[in-house]
């Protein structure tokens, strides 16, 4: 084995995202199977016992990549060094909620959890924050982190885009991987904007193959962006498994060179987008990854009327957003 060991952190490593989450890192499944890699876990004291058993299940697994197993509840302990840390840590929305009815209760995690990666982690690096309302806990978690290039911090929207692409495939009875090019612009809320326009179903635009337009915008739409609530409607607690999933490929776009003429969905920094999106915001666009984390947002893609406007309003809601957490932000002032 000649890669040196890269530090993964988790935070919430007790809770459901993380039980899937954990053991496909270990397995390789992120950083591919050549990279042996160290899993630093945070979690909250009173969940320290669950996330023992959790380190045991780890070991009991026998993972040939997995080379240490660091668990603790002191973020500057566990951040030490990260190379990537995926920021699960917090609380899921009930039945009947939005996401960013969690703002007052999560927003303020990311303060500390942005100070203690600005002090400890590696200035270069990967953050994905998972957890809820996430583009705006990873705007407080960038501002918080004056150390770290704004570029390296990433809110997920990849769940998202995997779900209009099922829509997608499910509809036009293709295969899932005949479905590519998706665009989730905006907020991961119920303004998200699923773009299928730009969408391709075996290099076709999707408007071409699936002629239904009231289906697109009756269905297809409303469901992509109200899957979340659907989901705790039906299982009673969020999506886990799908989320982790949704993870594992976020990092793996980033980390690993996007094929000529794909892109993938990430809420990133505003501050240099080619789209006229405010700046320091987190929002959604398709990124094409170069290796190693180097992306750049694809420019270029035409909005038409109905897309503008909605885009618009999800840029609207995530300034709103902002202005709720400005105290939280003084720290980069
Ligand atoms: P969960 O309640 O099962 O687990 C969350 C864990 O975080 C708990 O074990 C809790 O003790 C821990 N935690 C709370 N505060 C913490 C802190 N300060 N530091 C470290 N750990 C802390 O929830 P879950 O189902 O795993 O979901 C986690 C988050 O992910 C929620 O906010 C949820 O809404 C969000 N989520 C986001 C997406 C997305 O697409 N962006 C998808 C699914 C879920
Ligand atoms: C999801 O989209 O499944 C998550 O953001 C959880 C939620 O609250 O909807």
């Amino acid at each position: 084995m000649s890669e040196a060991i890269k530090r993964v952190v988790v935070t919430g490593g007790a809770g459901h995202i993380a039980y899937s989450l954990l053991f496909r890192i270990a397995n390789g499944d992120m950083l591919g199977k050549d990279q042996p890699i160290s899993l630093n876990i945070l979690e909250i004291p009173q969940a320290m016992s669950v996330l023992e058993g959790v380190k045991m299940e780890l070991q009991d697994s026998a993972f040939p990549l997995l080379k240490e197993v660091k668990i603790g509840s002191d973020p500057i302990e566990i951040f030490e060094g990260a190379d990537y840390a995926l920021m699960v840590g917090s609380k899921p929305r009930g039945p009947g909620m939005e996401r960013s009815d969690l703002l007052a209760d999560n927003g303020k995690i990311f303060v500390e959890q942005g100070k203690a990666l600005d002090k400890v982690a590696s200035k270069e690096v990967i953050v994905l924050v998972v957890g809820n309302p996430c583009n705006t806990n990873c705007l407080i978690c960038m501002n918080n982190a004056p150390s770290i290039p704004r570029k390296n911090f990433h809110a997920m929207t990849l769940l998202d885009q995997n779900r209009a692409s099922a829509q997608l495939a499910q509809k036009a009875e293709v295969d899932i991987e005949k479905v590519t090019n998706v665009v989730i612009w905006g907020n991961h809320s119920n303004t998200q904007v699923p773009d299928f326009y730009h969408a391709l179903i075996n290099g076709i635009e999707a408007p071409q193959v699936i002629d239904d337009e009231k289906w697109f915008l009756d269905s297809f739409l409303p469901t992509v962006q109200t899957r979340g609530s659907a989901i705790i409607k039906a299982r009673g607690s969020s999506s886990a498994a799908s989320a982790a999933n949704a993870a594992i490929c976020t990092m793996k776009s980033i980390v690993f060179p996007t094929e000529e003429g794909l892109w993938f969905s990430s809420a990133v920094s505003t501050d240099q987008n080619p789209y006229g999106i405010e700046k320091n915001l987190i929002f959604s666009f398709p990124c094409f990854s170069k290796g190693m984390g180097q992306y750049d947002i694809v420019p270029g893609i035409e909005w038409n009327d109905f897309l503008s406007e909605k885009i618009k309003l999800s840029e609207k809601e995530l300034i709103e957003e902002r202005n709720i957490v400005e105290s939280l932000m003084a720290f980069s002032k």
